[in-house]
C-alpha cells in the first residue's frame, strides 16, 4: 500500500528533472503533479506577475480516507473585498500596459489563483506559477520567453510565511500588500520577501502610546489563532506590561467556528471589569463573537482595533453597532485610484476573462446561478444572462466602494513596485549595470533573482511607519 502511495511521487520528482526538454505534451503529463484548471485565471504578456489573493474565505476541507486522490477544498464564502483586490492588480497591469514610459514595448501579462484562505492552496497557487502552466513542475518554468517576475501576494501572514518560504529558495519577489507579522523582515528567513505595508512592530508601538494617551491601564486582549494575532499579541503584551499597563485577560479567537470557544470569550468579556479590549485579529474570524456579543446585549467596552479589521464593513453594520459603537483603532492610509471605478464596473462575464473566477463574482452580486458552473453552493435558482448591470447595484456593494481603498491602493504600489523594477532592469545600460562586469539583465529571460537587484524594490525593504486613527461612531 504504502508502495503504491510513493511511487508515482518518487516517480514524478524524477522525472520532473528532464520534463522541461520533453517538447509533448504527453510527456508532460506523466511527470507532473496534476491540473490546477479552474481555480486561478491569466493572461498572457511578455512578463508575468503573479497574484495570490483569497477570493473565497470559510473553507472546508473534505474527509480524506487516505485511500483514493484527495478531493478540492470547498470554498464556501465569496469575498466581494478581495475580488475587488484582485481586480485592482489587473487594473493596474492594464495600466502599466497603456504607459507608453513605463516598460514601453513590453506587456506585462499576469497570473491570478483564488487561496481560498487555504495555506496549501496557497502553495499551490505560487507552483503553478513557477511552473508557468497548468501542470506542475516545481522549480521549472517550462515557457521560455515568458518570465514570471514577481507574486504580488498572499493576503494574510500564514499563507505568505509558507509561500516566502519557498520562493526564497528560487529568489523569486514575492510582494505582500497585507501581511503584517515581524517575522517576515528577517532577511535571513526570508531573502526575496517584500512589503506595501507596514510590520506590525510598528503598530504594537502605536497602540501602546494610544493606551497611555488616555490613561487605560487595565486592559483586555483578544487575538486569532494565527500567526498575525498571536505574534502580533504576543509582542503587544510585552510592550504593554512593560509601559505599565496590566492585562485582565488574553483570549484566542478561533479560526474555524467553534460554538462553546465563542460563549467562553463572550463570557470572560462580560464579567472582566477591563473597559477597553484590544483585538488582534482579522474580520471574519471575529465577526462570529462579535454576532454572539451583540445577541447577548454586550454593550459599553472600548473596542480597539488593529488595522486587520478596523475598517470593516460588516462589523460597522446597524444590529452590531450597539455593541461596536466607539470602536478606536489603526488603519493603513487610505488613497483615491483615479480610474479604478470604471474598471471595477466594467468587469463582465462577457469579457475575455470570463473564466470561473468572474462567473462566480457575478452568481455573487446578483444572487444568480451560471448552469454551466457546479460548486456554488448558492441556493438561488435564478439563472445568469449576463446582461445584468453592475452600475445599477449602486456604491453600496464592498465590491463597488471606491472611498476606503487601503489594502487595494498597497495592491496598486506592489504591482508598480515590480513594474518599477522590471524598468531599472530593462533600462541598464552594458557596462554600467548591476551584474557581473557591469553586466545587464536579459529583460526577456531573466533570473529571478536579478529583479531584487534594482534600486526600485530596495525602497520597499524598508517598512513605512504611517497609520491612521479611525473612531466608529454611529
Ligand atoms: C507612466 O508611468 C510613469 C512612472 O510611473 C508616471 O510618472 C507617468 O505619469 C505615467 N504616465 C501616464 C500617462 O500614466
Ligand atoms: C520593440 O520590440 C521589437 C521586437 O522585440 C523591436 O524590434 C523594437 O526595436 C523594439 N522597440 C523599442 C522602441 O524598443
Ligand atoms: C437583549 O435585549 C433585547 C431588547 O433590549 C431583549 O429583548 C433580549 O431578551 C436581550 N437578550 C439577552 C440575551 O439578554
Ligand atoms: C466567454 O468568452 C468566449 C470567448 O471570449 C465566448 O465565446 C463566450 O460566449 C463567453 N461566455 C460567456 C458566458 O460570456
Ligand atoms: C448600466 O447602467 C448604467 C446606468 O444605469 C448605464 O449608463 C449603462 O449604459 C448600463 N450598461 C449596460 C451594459 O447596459
Amino acid at each position: 500500500m504504502l508502495f503504491r502511495l510513493l511511487a508515482p511521487a518518487v516517480w514524478s520528482h524524477f522525472l520532473s528533472l528532464v520534463c522541461c526538454s520533453e517538447q509533448t505534451g504527453a510527456g508532460l503529463a506523466a511527470c507532473t503533479l496534476g491540473s490546477l484548471k479552474g481555480r486561478g485565471f491569466s493572461a498572457e504578456g511578455d512578463i508575468i506577475i503573479g497574484g495570490i489573493f483569497p477570493v473565497h474565505y470559510n473553507k472546508v476541507f473534505p474527509d480524506t480516507p487516505f485511500t483514493e486522490l484527495p478531493g478540492p477544498t470547498r470554498c464556501e464564502i465569496f469575498s466581494q473585498r478581495s475580488y475587488r483586490w484582485v481586480q485592482t492588480m489587473v487594473f493596474a497591469i492594464n495600466e502599466i500596459n497603456q504607459n507608453a514610459t513605463l516598460l514601453p514595448n513590453l506587456t506585462l501579462g499576469f497570473g491570478i489563483y483564488d487561496t481560498c484562505g487555504a495555506v496549501h492552496r496557497g502553495i499551490e497557487g505560487a507552483l503553478w506559477m513557477m511552473s508557468g502552466q497548468e501542470v506542475l513542475v516545481p522549480g521549472y518554468r517550462c515557457l521560455p520567453g515568458t518570465p514570471l517576475a514577481a507574486i504580488i501576494g498572499d493576503a494574510g501572514s500564514r499563507i505568505s510565511l509558507a509561500i516566502a518560504r519557498i520562493l526564497g529558495l528560487y529568489s523569486y519577489p514575492l510582494i505582500s500588500y497585507f501581511a503584517t507579522v515581524p517575522q517576515l523582515s528577517d532577511r535571513r528567513q526570508f531573502p526575496s520577501f517584500f512589503r506595501t505595508i507596514p510590520s506590525d512592530v510598528f503598530q504594537v508601538q502605536g497602540l501602546v502610546r494610544l493606551m497611555q494617551h488616555f490613561g487605560w491601564s487595565w486592559l483586555g486582549l483578544l487575538a486569532s489563532e494565527d500567526d498575525y494575532g498571536q505574534m502580533g499579541s504576543q509582542i503587544l503584551q510585552k510592550e504593554l506590561l512593560q509601559s505599565g499597563a496590566c492585562l485582565a485577560f488574553h483570549e484566542t479567537v478561533p479560526l474555524l467556528y467553534d460554538k462553546r470557544k465563542i460563549q467562553r470569550i463572550v463570557q470572560v468579556v462580560k464579567s472582566s471589569s477591563a473597559k477597553a479590549i484590544i483585538v488582534f485579529t482579522f474580520e471574519s474570524f471575529l465577526m462570529p463573537v462579535v454576532v454572539e456579543m451583540a445577541r447577548q446585549n454586550v454593550t459599553g467596552k472600548v473596542w480597539v482595533a488593529t488595522e486587520g479589521w478596523s475598517t470593516s464593513h460588516n462589523l460597522a453594520n446597524r444590529e452590531l453597532l450597539k455593541t461596536m459603537d466607539g470602536t478606536i483603532g489603526f488603519a493603513i492610509r487610505r488613497a483615491d485610484i483615479p480610474g479604478l471605478r470604471e474598471h471595477l464596473l466594467s468587469v463582465s462575464p462577457n469579457s475575455p476573462t470570463n473564466k470561473s473566477l468572474v462567473k462566480l463574482f457575478w452568481e455573487e452580486m446578483f444572487k444568480c446561478k451560471w448552469p454551466d458552473i457546479q460548486d456554488n453552493l448558492g441556493g438561488s435558482q435564478q439563472l445568469c444572462t449576463g446582461q445584468e448591470n453592475l452600475s445599477q447595484l449602486g456604491m453600496a456593494t464592498a465590491y463597488s466602494d471606491v472611498s476606503n481603498l487601503r489594502i487595494s491602493y498597497n495592491i496598486y504600489n506592489a504591482v508598480y513596485a515590480a513594474a518599477h523594477a522590471l524598468h531599472d532592469l530593462h533600462s541598464c545600460k552594458p557596462g554600467e549595470g548591476p551584474f557581473a562586469n557591469g553586466g545587464c539583465a536579459n529583460i526577456r529571460d531573466f533570473e529571478p533573482w536579478q529583479v531584487i537587484h534594482t534600486k526600485s524594490t530596495i525602497l520597499y525593504r524598508q517598512d513605512s511607519q504611517s497609520y491612521l486613527l479611525i473612531l466608529v461612531k454611529e
